[in-house]
């Protein structure tokens, strides 16, 4: 029988869509999805952008560990990690551990177009271009490829097709 109650860690890059693609297989699903951004916000009843303003990256970081340690007594779970959560090799194993970590790609273009008049993220707060975006998805490229179990490219598809294509990959193999 397939083992359909994995955990699924959803990385990539900032509007790649991990948000979306979360909320969509809890509906189509019926899994419990856990964002790790609202999960920290509500804890530090501060936003993103205030907890990086007023304690620095370090901080946000370690509550990004914080709650990966958490998570691994949940299963049958979709996790929708922030953007950076791989930038610690110590976070990536947590995730290895205990479930399937899926990268969703995007061209920097699509990105672009997806975030651009928003100003909750603060690392690209004042870099909003394509340029800036390509730039440090390719700082981040091979961090994101290291960690990824299996790989979604979510341009010019719908949130219900990616979502579909992440539950399927996932649990084809049982
Ligand atoms: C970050 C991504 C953001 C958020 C924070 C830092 C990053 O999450 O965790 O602003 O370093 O890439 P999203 O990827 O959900 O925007």
């Amino acid at each position: 029988m397939r083992n359909t109650h994995k955990n699924i860690f959803l990385i990539g890059f900032m509007g790649s869509g991990k948000t979306s693609v979360s909320a969509a297989m809890g509906r189509l699903y019926g899994k419990n999805v856990i964002e790790i951004d609202d999960q920290i916000v509500a804890r530090e009843g501060r936003s993103v952008k205030q907890i990086f303003e007023e304690s620095g990256e370090e901080y946000f970081r370690n509550c990004e560990t914080e709650l990966l340690c958490e998570i691994t007594f949940r299963s049958n779970a979709i996790v929708s990690c922030g953007g950076g959560i791989v930038l610690r090799p110590q976070n990536v194993e947590l995730m290895k551990e205990n479930g399937v970590i899926v990268l969703l790609e995007a061209e920097a273009g699509t990105i672009y177009g997806r975030v651009k008049d928003e100003n909750v993220r603060p690392i690209l707060n004042g870099n909003m271009s394509v340029e800036y975006i390509q730039e440090l998805k390719q700082k981040r490229a091979h961090t994101y490829q290291h960690a990824a179990d299996l790989v979604i490219r979510t341009d010019r598809k719908t949130i219900e097709q990616v979502a579909g294509e992440v539950y399927e990959s996932v649990y084809r193999a049982g």
